[in-house]
């Protein structure tokens, strides 16, 4: 009942070119494809281009980042609406890395949520623990905390959550089905708390996703997408993620 959602988060990566080169080899490969969503997420600098390219096909494009205000004296920040007006449908936000680098807190991102739905946006919104934390036994505090804070007065039809575990971002450290699973199902729980919409929301899981173990994530119950990093810079890997079903 939850249609699946598979999301490249480019980071840093991409010029225009190589945004263009990757576009132009990947959209063939996927143009059948209609029971999945497929979402790219390029720097600020492609998105425009790229939402040019894969406009009229089952591709969609998110932003990684926005700020929460509209307009204004915000040297650098880019809005939400100015990411519609690029083409966007979606955007990233709470990524850890804007969480640890940038000191984004619950606050500020509850703000961000918010402005992106006010602006037609769909939110991919990211919470997980550092290795630490769950090693302590405090995953299920952290991430709870985390969607409670984050999600506070948010109507949740247009969000969507991405469950990564800090130490298996980057790392080639997956979580297993059945821990990844584990946290899904409490996330779920857990938004049942303030929203009636829990069992129609989808949770991705991100962390060192790769083609060979896509399948076996998916094929958990409440595993409904991925969201994948390293894996998605190559349009040939992130086609055969994209394509985990055949
Ligand atoms: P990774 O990154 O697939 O390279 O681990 C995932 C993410 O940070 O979204």
């Amino acid at each position: 009942m939850r249609r699946p959602v598979i999301a490249a988060n480019w980071k840093m990566y991409k010029t225009r070119e190589e945004t263009s080169l990757f576009i132009r080899e990947f959209l063939p490969t996927v143009s059948g494809i209609d029971d999945v969503d497929i979402i790219i997420s390029p720097p600020f600098t492609s998105l425009a281009l790229a939402a040019d390219m894969v406009k009229g096909s089952n591709v969609q494009i998110a932003a990684q980042n926005i700020h929460f205000e509209s307009e204004g004296a915000y040297t650098g920040e880019i809005s939400s609406g100015m990411i519609v007006d690029a083409g966007c449908s979606y955007v990233i936000i709470g990524h850890s890395e804007r969480r640890q680098y940038f000191a984004e807190d619950d606050g500020q991102l509850n703000r961000k949520v918010k402005a992106a739905l006010g602006s037609g946006l769909s939110v991919i919104f990211c919470v997980g623990e550092t290795i630490e934390e769950r090693e302590e036994g405090k995953t299920n505090d952290i991430v709870g905390r985390e969607l409670v804070k984050g999600l506070e007065g948010v109507d949740m039809v247009n969000v969507s959550i991405a469950y990564e575990p800090i130490w298996a971002i980057g790392t080639g450290k997956t979580a297993t089905p059945e821990q990844a699973q584990e946290v899904h199902r409490y996330i779920r729980e857990k938004i049942a708390g303030f929203s009636e919409r829990s069992e129609a929301i989808r949770i991705l899981y991100g962390g060192s996703v790769k083609p060979a173990n896509v399948r076996e994530l998916m094929s958990m119950e409440d595993i409904d997408g991925a969201l994948v990093g390293g894996a998605s810079l190559d349009p040939v890997s992130f086609s055969q993620i994209v394509k985990y079903k055949s």
